[in-house]
């Protein structure tokens, strides 16, 4: 099966930008109008010099990750990065579309309007723990939806995804749709990451990111994990030189070997910090709900969301209010922070009145 009758047509078959040099410091760079000199002060000699387009040793290095074939990724500049490449990629302006399922990460919509892509809703079920509409977004792959976004665990819910389903969809709309798993939080999570999948099933995408378990958001790097027949076709459609050296040189530092321990344990600590933080929140009389989560935030349902996020901001806490999304009315979502942070967040609440 090929992406081909998937892809954009006009884009098909472009190379993209090849880059111009990036590794090649062996030669007398004067091939991209770069300044000779590093600046005056530079904590990397080779600053003035354009980097290359894709930083080997940063994609052998996630392709080891992630456990899959360095010519199955392509690094962006975060998730988001790779969210927009794969719209401009699969949907002509103002024909094709994306679907959806909210509460959904806002990007989706973000990107999808940016490239004149029209979207179909295909909302999850909150009455069965938000699950999918997977019926819903085969429909709309039939409706010239080419793009189908499925995020697990799903940011704002915190609910996972089925995967053999996800599977069958993706078989199902082989020839129409690409399916794109958002894997953001999958670190803090029980389930395996799909991207073993990816080399025998050619219409799925995983989106991978090192801003959450990584502790990289300042970077912004995030992986697209695909087919090589995906990965290269995307190729043409990521901007010239996504990633800064100092970039690269984070992604490096932050996965190296020996801090790998310390980044495991970290996630775990989020894990548990999650448990204790939602053990608790049930304990304030005030707080509707605290939904499971399998990511490193919870969501919860208060009598009045505007008010609790004013309260918390005049305590020096910052929440975000979840109300926009469809069915969310009143929910807040809160990030897992240190223990200290989390303690302070629940005396906060144990001992107020309900903020309306
Ligand atoms: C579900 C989801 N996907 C993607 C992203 C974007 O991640 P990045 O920081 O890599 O752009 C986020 C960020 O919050 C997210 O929640």
């Amino acid at each position: 099966m090929s992406i081909r009758k998937i892809a954009r047509a006009d884009l098909w078959g472009s190379r993209g930008y090849p880059g111009s040099g990036g590794d090649r410091n062996e030669f007398v760079r004067l091939n991209c109008n770069e300044n000779p000199w590093p600046p005056q002060r530079a904590s990397d000699p080779l600053i003035n010099r354009y980097p290359e387009k894709q930083p080997g040793q940063l994609v052998e290095r996630l392709a080891g990750l992630y456990g899959v074939a360095p010519t199955s990724l392509i690094i962006t500049r975060g998730a988001d990065d790779g969210i927009d490449a794969i719209i401009r990629g699969f949907c002509s302006p103002g024909v094709d579309a994306i679907a959806q399922c909210p509460p959904a990460f806002v990007m989706y919509r973000f990107f999808a309007k940016l490239h004149g892509a029209a979207i179909h809703d295909v909302p999850l079920d909150p009455a069965d723990g938000f699950s999918v509409d997977f019926e819903g977004l085969a429909q709309a792959a039939g409706q010239g939806a080419k793009v189908l976004f499925l995020c697990s665990p799903n940011n704002p819910t915190g609910s996972s995804v089925d995967q053999e389903k996800i599977l069958e969809l993706c078989q199902r709309v082989a020839e129409r749709a690409v399916v794109v798993i958002d894997e953001a939080y999958i670190e803090f999570s029980e389930q395996p990451s799909l991207s073993r999948h990816v080399s025998d099933v050619g219409n799925l995408i995983v989106l991978r990111t090192l801003s959450k378990a990584w502790s990289l958001a300042g970077a912004r790097l995030g992986v697209i994990v695909a087919s090589e027949e995906i990965v290269s076709f995307l190729h043409a459609t990521i901007s010239p030189y996504p990633l800064s050296r100092s970039a690269t040189q984070a992604g490096l530092d932050a996965t190296a070997r020996e801090c790998m321990a310390t980044a495991a344990d970290r996630i775990e600590s989020i894990k548990s910090q999650r448990q204790s933080l939602a053990e608790s929140l049930q304990q304030v009389d005030w707080i509707e709900t605290v939904y499971p989560s399998e990511a490193n935030f919870l969501l919860v349902k208060v009598p009045d969301a505007a008010a609790l996020i004013e309260f918390a901001l005049a305590n020096g806490f910052l929440l975000r209010n979840q109300s926009a999304q469809p069915g969310l009315a009143n929910h807040v979502r809160i990030s897992v922070g240190t223990a200290d942070e989390m303690q302070r967040l629940v005396e906060l609440f144990s001992n107020c009145e309900v903020p309306t």
